[in-house]
């Protein structure tokens, strides 16, 4: 159901495909005065923005989400558009985090890059153990990460692109103890024509690269 109330909307845009695009998704940036959105998160609505459109990069992301904010103040309808579901990794914390956590914000769920990967793997992700890297690398989450990995749980995994890539998270589990030869699979651009899922060990996964698009599983035999 669409809300009239709310004026700002926080909207998954799912792993990339327009097939994995909602219609309230849709529906909701259409009646949108502001969107908000990454080149490739805008790109999947062109057809249905009417409002203003605002390009989000590693550098304005503060500036811009804090004018949209001023825009809603305002009155005006304000979409952001956050890839996969904006509650897993996505914009929903940073936005509550300025907006605070009683605002009235509406949150349109998305397909998550996770949940693309366990399709694509046939992985009941109620019984995997998720961990996101994407919003910092700390000494916590790679002990959370070491303790899932000795459960014998599968883990599915968004890597840092920069600072904790699939190559680091193998060199640190082994490191932490776990069989070099535990399989691996690296499922790159999730849903888009270039989608692979590479399938390997924690040992080979050591000396490879990959897209920074990518979730990463680990699932002990
Ligand atoms: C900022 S996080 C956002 C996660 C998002 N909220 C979600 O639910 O999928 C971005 C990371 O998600 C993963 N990701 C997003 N789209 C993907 C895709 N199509 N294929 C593989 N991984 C993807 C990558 O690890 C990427 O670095």
């Amino acid at each position: 159901m669409y809300r009239e109330m709310a004026k700002i909307h926080i909207i998954g845009v799912g792993p990339g495909s327009p097939d994995y695009v909602t219609p309230i998704a849709r529906k909701t940036v259409q009646k949108a005065k502001v969107v908000v959105g990454a080149e490739r998160a805008l790109n999947l609505f062109q057809n249905d923005i009417k409002g203003e459109k605002i390009t989000l990069t590693a550098k304005n992301f503060q500036e811009a989400v804090a004018y949209a904010i001023k825009q809603a103040d305002k009155g005006l309808e304000v979409a952001f558009l956050s890839t996969g579901d904006p509650c897993f990794s996505g914009l929903l914390r940073p936005v509550l985090k300025i907006v605070g956590e009683n605002a009235d914000v509406n949150v349109v769920p998305g397909i998550s890059a996770i949940q693309a990967c366990a399709a694509r793997l046939k992985i009941c992700w109620d019984e995997a153990e998720l961990i996101s890297f994407h919003e910092g690398v700390d000494f916590q989450k790679k002990k959370k990460l070491a303790e899932s990995a000795k459960k014998g749980k599968p883990l599915i995994i968004l890597p840092d692109p920069k600072a904790f890539t699939p190559s680091d998270i193998a060199r640190f589990l082994i490191s932490e103890g776990a069989r070099e030869e535990t399989p691996v699979f690296i499922c790159e651009n999730l849903t888009l024509d270039e989608e692979r899922v590479f399938s390997s060990s924690l040992t080979e996964i050591m000396s490879r690269n990959f897209s920074g698009l990518c979730v990463m599983v680990v699932k002990p035999p």
